[in-house]
């Protein structure tokens, strides 16, 4: 479903991204693991093209993303990338927040996007909410209708940036297991995030960066267990689990 090829990123003589390599199959769950700083957020930025690559591809469903003839706004939609910050709409209620995207894109009509919204937010136990300004929300729950906001676009990949990093541990755990659940119903997933449990328990690849490069790859046995890395190990041994 995803390829990136050979990308690298620079911000002017840094280089932050080195010769990444990385296929994403239909149904993964991918965790991204690493220190702060190694370049884990530009990677999802530069696969969305929130940021240009300097160098090399990237691939969705075989469309080139960093080319000019491609319409990246179209493809976007089938990317949901949910943030460390929610990034709500201050101003627009629960509800007007999930249903902006599909109108305004013409995806879906108002009452349709509506009926949708409120299936969602049933599902995930925040029916009440639903005429609540984000500000009357705990941290939780703001994530979690930041993740059906992007559900609403029934995105087929769906990249989180830490996003349970602003919780605290009582809501960290309401958004892990929403996006546990979302792993269960078969959407492919890239989850860049600290918590390690979270990742044994969901992933089915982990990936290891450091400094900008993919250090080690495999799955959650395979990097908790048998890292082979010094990196990695080192990495393991100052986290505790
Ligand atoms: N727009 C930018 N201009 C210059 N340097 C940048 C820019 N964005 C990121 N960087 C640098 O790129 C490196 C990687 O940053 P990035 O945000 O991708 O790290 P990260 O792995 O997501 O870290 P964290 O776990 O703290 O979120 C950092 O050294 C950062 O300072
Ligand atoms: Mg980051």
């Amino acid at each position: 479903m995803l390829v990136v090829k050979n990308l690298s990123k620079r911000f002017g003589k840094t280089t932050v991204l080195k010769n990444i390599n990385l296929v994403v199959n239909k149904k993964d769950r991918v965790a991204i693991i690493g220190s702060s700083g190694c370049g884990k957020s530009t990677l999802l930025r530069c696969i969305n093209q929130i940021e240009t690559p300097s160098d090399g591809k990237v691939l969705f469903e075989g469309i080139p993303l960093n080319d000019k003839e491609t319409d990246i706004n179209k493809i976007r939609i089938k990317m949901g990338m949910v943030f460390q910050q929610f990034n709500l709409f201050p101003h627009l209620k629960v509800i007007d927040n999930i249903i902006l995207a599909p109108v305004k894109l013409g995806i879906l009509k108002k009452d349709e996007a509506i009926k949708k919204a409120k299936e969602l937010l049933n599902k995930i136990g925040l029916s009440e909410k639903i005429n609540n300004y984000p500000k009357e929300l705990s941290g939780g729950q703001m994530q979690r209708v930041a993740i059906i906001r992007a559900l609403m676009l029934d995105p087929e990949l769906m990249m989180f940036d830490e996003p349970t990093s602003a919780l605290d541990p009582k809501m960290k755990l309401e958004v892990l297991d929403l996006m546990k659940d979302l792993g269960k119903t078969g959407l492919t997933m890239i989850v860049v995030t600290h918590e390690m449990q979270f990742v044994k328990d969901f992933a089915n690849r982990v990936i290891f960066m450091e400094n900008g490069e993919i250090i080690e790859e495999g799955s959650p046995k395979d990097i908790f267990n048998n890292p082979k890395s010094k990196e990695l190990k080192e990495f393991l041994e100052n986290i505790c689990i």
